[in-house]
């Protein structure tokens, strides 16, 4: 029986060996002939150029914010950068169109470009107003502060008239020593806001402390993208060596111990990257107009990178320094912490959540417990009165905690 039935199998062999060899025969003569029609008289192969573009031309988004950043991704496309300037491939046209002469004269082109531009709360129609400029003058710098090459420099985002909340970091947390330098990040104010004149009161705590830096810019919310950008420049020129930065909100309350112990303890590879925070994922922009961090569609459309919240979180000095280079690319956004993290995703980075990063506070139960703050990072938010309570428990050593 079985012998038998392995006869027709061998004969099928046979056929599909034959059925192949022609196969093959049939093959060799198509492409023999194909190859022959390919050559020109002279005999050459014939290279066939395309007549007409083989991508797909861009079109330029509804949205406002989309729009210009393809701007900047088509104008720091290498590919177009290395152009020579005469060559035939043009930036497209609508590109071009509302390029102003000067980024930081008021772009009055912007209200034909946005479909509900009227409409929109004032503080958008002015962020996109003002949106391409990125320089503003300094009045206060602190050109040494950085001179002996700080471990750990503290970026404060505070405003003018916090005297109080500024004078609590630097009894306590923000205490500069060999190894800590704190400077803090301010911006100014337009007399149509109507705040008093503090800017007396500024200079003397400037000379008197050393550590205030002042842009002449508005100093507002929305602005703090801005003052991320300005501080990235001021890092890059007066501080480009420190190792690590913290930057963060001046109603925080940083455990400095944890964070330095946590920076000796790294490995090279790993501190080269470091950006770590209170990491916020699979996040986009609110839609009810009566949230602080609503944006309306349309300026902005699609998912918010990872991004850690602006409260505080920490990264390399190296890090910095290639933010700084990376944020021209980046359109400005009038969130900052969304933005940093626009930035981070540029450069192929995401950054890291680590749990004692609390930028939305701690369980009130564990609010007054002093073993609490031993062992986390940095919380939000705490009036100079809390901080200065807060510090003697991570500092007095005698305190049982285990
Ligand atoms: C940001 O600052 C600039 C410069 O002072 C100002 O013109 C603009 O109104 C500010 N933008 C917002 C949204 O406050
Ligand atoms: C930043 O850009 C400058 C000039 O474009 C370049 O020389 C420098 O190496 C860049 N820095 C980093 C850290 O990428
Ligand atoms: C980050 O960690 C916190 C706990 O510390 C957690 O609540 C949060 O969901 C985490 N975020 C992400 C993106 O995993």
């Amino acid at each position: 029986m079985q012998r038998g039935g392995n006869m027709p199998v061998a004969r099928r062999k046979v056929r599909v060996l034959c059925a192949t060899m022609m196969l093959n025969v049939v093959i060799f003569f198509l492409v023999g002939v194909s190859w022959n029609l390919g050559r020109d008289k002279s005999d050459r192969p014939k290279v066939r150029i395309p007549s007409k573009r083989f991508w797909r031309q861009q079109v330029p988004s509804k949205y406002f914010w989309n729009k210009e950043q393809q701007r900047l991704d088509l104008i720091y496309n290498p590919i177009f950068n290395s152009l020579p300037s005469d060559s035939l491939i043009k930036l497209p046209d609508w590109l071009n169109i509302i390029r102003p002469v000067n980024p930081c004269e008021p772009d009055y082109r912007v209200p034909t470009q946005i479909s509900d531009y009227n409409t929109l709360p004032h503080r958008f129609q002015d962020f996109f107003l003002h949106m391409r400029c990125r320089t503003y003058p300094m009045l206060i710098n602190q050109p040494h502060v950085c001179d002996q090459k700080p471990f750990l420099l503290l970026a404060i985002k505070s405003l003018i008239p916090h005297f109080d909340q500024r004078q609590a970091i630097r009894e306590t947390w923000g205490r500069a020593n060999r190894i800590v330098v704190t400077v803090f990040l301010l911006g100014n104010a337009l007399p149509v806001d109507h705040f008093p004149d503090l800017l007396g009161m500024l200079g003397h705590e400037a000379k008197l402390h050393k550590d205030v830096l002042l842009w002449d810019y508005r100093d507002t919310f929305f602005n703090l993208t801005l003052k991320d950008v300005l501080f990235l420049e001021w890092f890059s020129q007066n501080c480009p060596h420190a190792q690590y930065v913290l930057k963060g909100d001046d109603d925080v309350f940083v455990n400095t111990f944890r964070i330095i112990e946590l920076l000796g303890g790294l490995s090279d590879i790993k501190a080269k990257d470091l950006f770590i925070g209170d990491v916020i994922s699979d996040a986009g922009p609110q839609r009810d107009r009566k949230l602080k961090y609503f944006v309306p569609q349309s300026v902005f459309t699609g998912q918010y990178p990872a991004y850690a919240g602006g409260g505080g979180y920490l990264y390399s000095g190296e890090l910095a320094l290639r933010l700084r280079n990376v944020s021209r690319q980046v359109a400005l956004y009038p969130i900052d912490d969304v933005y940093t993290g626009m930035c981070l995703k540029k450069l192929g980075l995401v950054p890291e959540n680590h749990s004692g990063f609390k930028t939305f506070d701690i369980e009130e139960k564990y609010r007054n417990n002093p073993c609490v703050y031993r062992k986390l990072m940095l919380v939000h938010s705490r009036t100079p009165q809390d901080v200065l309570k807060i510090w003697p428990w991570i500092t007095h050593l005698e305190l049982d905690c285990q």
